[in-house]
């Protein structure tokens, strides 16, 4: 059943566990997403992102992803990721997203804000539930994301945002990056706790690809409620695909032959993550 996020996250938040939101941008990452939660039983977030915008019809995506979700065994939402414009915004809303996040961590904490609640405001009269940042997400290698600066978030600049804006989720910068790490990941758990002790409302975490089991299953016990996966996915078909290119008789496969492969490749890097978040 397709579900509002919000509803998700505050049971995650409730029984301590997190749900993957999972990156998808056409058929195959959408069903290896929702085959994958429904075979570990938990429930799962479908994210597409704005910079997909100009590749994927926005309206035909929602209404294939409503499709599925009504069919699943388990909760489904449907979010938008990483959304800079208003336009976005409100084309997703229309479109039946269940949340939305608004990415104004390039602005300045006054201006980012101001324009968070104004999304609040629009989202909320529509039922749809928003998530925010506070600080900014470095990038990493192999991602498609947009640079951050990789501040960390201020825990007391985030309760104060938190109050303010209205904001139903929060992506909190701890020190993980869009994409796989170039160097050690150092990751502030530390902050994480502070963060966890202002802000009561579920708090995500982005750049799982790369991050170490130990510390996703650790920030899960700390109070993650959503973690953003990409880049890992992505990788694991693209190998895929090289991998069997690489071989002679495979040169000339047919496409869906290739498309189905490379949805096993995504399916089986998509269990890792979601068994490590179901904190069980
Ligand atoms: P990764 O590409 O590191 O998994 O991050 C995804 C993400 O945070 C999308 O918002």
């Amino acid at each position: 059943m397709l579900v509002n996020t919000k509803e998700i996250l505050l049971k995650a938040k409730e029984e301590q566990y997190a749900v993957a939101a999972f990156n998808v941008f056409n058929l195959e990452t959408v069903q290896a997403a929702i085959r994958v939660a429904e075979q570990q039983q938990h429930p799962v977030i479908i994210a597409l992102g704005e910079r997909y915008f100009g590749t994927v019809d926005v309206e035909g995506f929602a209404s294939l992803v409503r499709e599925l979700a009504m069919k699943a065994s388990i909760p489904v939402a449907l979010h938008l990721d990483h959304a800079y414009e208003k336009e976005s915004i409100v084309r997703a809303i229309r479109a039946g997203f269940t949340s939305v996040m608004y990415d104004g961590s390039k602005y300045e904490i006054e201006e980012n804000t101001r324009r968070t609640k104004e999304i609040v405001e629009i989202a909320h009269m529509a039922g749809v539930s928003v998530e925010a940042e506070i600080g900014s997400v470095a990038l990493g290698a192999f991602s498609d994301e947009e640079e951050g600066a990789g501040t960390l978030t201020d825990p007391i600049e985030a309760k104060k945002f938190v109050e303010e804006t209205g904001v139903d989720f929060l992506a909190a910068a701890i020190g993980t990056v869009h994409g796989m790490y170039k160097g050690e990941p150092n990751i502030r758990l530390d902050l994480l706790d502070e963060i966890r002790n202002l802000v009561d409302i579920p708090l995500v975490l982005h750049g799982a690809s790369g991050t170490p089991d130990e510390i996703l299953r650790e920030a899960v016990v700390r109070g993650i409620c959503k973690v953003n996966v990409n880049t890992e996915v992505s990788l694991a078909a693209t190998r895929h695909l090289a991998e069997s290119f690489a071989q002679e008789e495979r040169k000339n496969a047919h496409l869906s032959t290739i498309m189905a492969d490379m949805q096993q490749a995504m399916e089986s890097v998509m269990t890792k993550f979601v068994r490590l978040f179901m904190n069980k």
